[in-house]
């Protein structure tokens, strides 16, 4: 159609057909990798996946594990003691850290503790003026520049010092922290992914898809996303060791990336197990104290940051379908952001709560029958998910990979749903027909998986040991002696 509209212009046809052309190629190379990321792995791994309770069948080099490290036993090692280099974009400083400074916190609080004596470079993340830190064996060296992000000049300045004074065991760096070209001279260097351009770029399509149902928009962040992933699969092998937070991700690297199975390995994020517990006298409490009415058929919840991407928009239309079709229902918004405003218009179903204290956080999930996650980023773990499962909660969230091969394993664990209006109010309504009984139920299978999997406790054990067998490879066989 659009070609014999152009046809009297031969030099904009050209120029059209060209773009169209490059737009077909885009879209081939995205169905095509679509149909790999969602196709079910086939491999001889599969056993190890479906071995959700223990990796009880594993007796190997644990650098050939093709599952998440957390899975394992791991018991102490106390005659080996370490000495780590971190760096870390930056270190929490006072509330509400992202998720890569608390897992790079509750880390290596967790490794010094433990009698490893860590060296961490990086800046407050209050972008404000601190003294280093030096407490035990944790040792957290500021250097900022002057707009109070990461002088990674002055990091590795200081980084090369404590170097020469005492050689580190191994280097770690939480994502980019450590670039590329500089990890490209550090022989013993580990790098955990948070989230990986190949699923940015599902993020964008879907983004994109939402925003433009009818393919009127530019695309330019979608067709700006392929050159950064290309320039990341040509960058990351200059990072010996590569850590990924989702078996997902973990097979990208291994069949996109084209990286050694051998350097890849998959360390699932904990949480602090003690702050996220089932209770659920709290819960009932918290309703009261919140004022939800007492004749509401189901509560369900949503946590985070309120915007956009974080599929508020979604959310948000669903909601109002489902409120007006199922009156009984109520939707908990904790969380500050440009979206509490519209929950708060949507009426009587719904209650928007702010951000709250961690400590009011775990009475929050306890009061809900179901916990919500809309969120439009296929990447990482988020770990309000991981928060909720630890509460008792059943989840509901889209399927992607990430989540479903590492997280939602299938529906006992909760409900899953394509990141679209339609698909999100077919998941809510399932929940709905199943009620609180049948939800408690899932939410009880949750835990239990939560409490194996996403701790703090299992977590530090990994990287523990995976950097004790990155420092002697005697520390690489699984079982030891000393591991349950
Ligand atoms: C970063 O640190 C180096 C010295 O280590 C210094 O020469 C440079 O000016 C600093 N850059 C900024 C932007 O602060
Ligand atoms: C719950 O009770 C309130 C007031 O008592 C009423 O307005 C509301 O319609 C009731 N909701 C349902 C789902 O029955």
């Amino acid at each position: 159609m659009g070609m014999k509209y152009h046809s009297s212009k031969s030099n904009a046809s050209n120029k059209f057909l060209s773009l169209k052309s490059s737009t077909i190629l885009t879209t081939t190379l995205f169905i095509a990798s679509l149909v790999y990321f969602f196709a079910p792995s086939r491999n001889s791994q599969e056993p190890h996946f479906l071995d959700h309770h223990g990796g009880g069948l594993f007796h190997d080099d644990l650098r050939d594990a093709k599952f998440p490290w957390n899975k394992l036993s791991f018991g102490p090692i106390s005659n080996e003691k370490l000495k780590l280099a971190v760096f870390s974009k930056t270190w929490p400083i006072g509330a509400d850290p992202g998720g890569m400074e608390r897992h790079a916190f509750t880390l290596y609080t967790a490794l010094a503790t433990k009698g490893h004596e860590i060296h961490v470079f990086t800046v407050p993340s209050d972008r404000k003026f601190h003294d280093n830190i030096h407490d035990g064996s944790l040792h957290v060296y500021f250097a900022p520049n002057d707009h109070g992000s990461l002088n990674c000049s002055l990091a590795f300045d200081i980084f090369d010092q404590e170097n020469r004074a005492r050689p580190f065991d191994y280097v770690h760096t939480e994502s980019v922290t450590l670039p590329h070209w500089r990890a490209k001279f550090v022989p013993n260097v580990a790098v955990t992914w948070h989230g990986i351009w190949y699923e940015i770029m599902h993020s964008k399509l879907f983004q994109e898809l939402l925003d433009n149902p009818n393919g009127q928009g530019s695309m330019n962040e979608l067709q700006e996303a392929m050159p950064r992933l290309v320039d990341e699969i040509k960058f990351f092998s200059s990072y010996s060791h590569h850590i990924c937070i989702s078996n997902s991700a973990g097979e990208v690297l291994v069949n996109i990336y084209q990286l050694p199975q051998r350097n890849v390995h998959v360390i699932l994020n904990g949480i602090d197990e003690s702050n996220f517990v089932y209770d659920p006298i709290a819960g009932t409490a918290f309703r009261e104290k919140i004022g939800i009415p007492s004749n509401v058929t189901l509560v369900l919840g949503v946590a985070g940051r309120l915007v956009r991407d974080k599929g508020h928009p979604l959310l948000h239309e669903a909601f109002s379908f489902i409120a007006k079709h199922h009156p009984g229902v109520f939707l908990l918004v904790a969380g500050s952001g440009p979206w509490g405003k519209r929950y708060a218009e949507l009426g009587q179903n719904v209650k928007v709560l702010g951000a709250l204290e961690p400590s009011e956080l775990s009475k929050f999930y306890n009061s809900l029958d179901v916990f919500v996650n809309p969120t439009l980023r296929p990447q990482g773990l988020d770990l309000t998910l991981i928060e909720a499962m630890h509460c008792g909660k059943p989840v509901l969230t889209p399927n992607y990979p990430s989540i479903t091969r590492t997280v939602v394993l299938n529906e006992d664990f909760g409900y899953t749903f394509s990141p679209n209006v339609g698909s999100f109010v077919k998941a809510l309504e399932a929940a709905i027909r199943d009620g609180p009984e049948i939800l408690q139920r899932k939410g009880m299978i949750c835990k239990s998986y939560a409490v194996t999997m996403f701790t703090a406790t299992k977590m530090a054990l990994a990287y523990e040991r995976f950097f004790l067998c990155m420092k002697n490879n005697r520390y690489c066989q699984y079982p030891l002696p000393t591991d349950f």
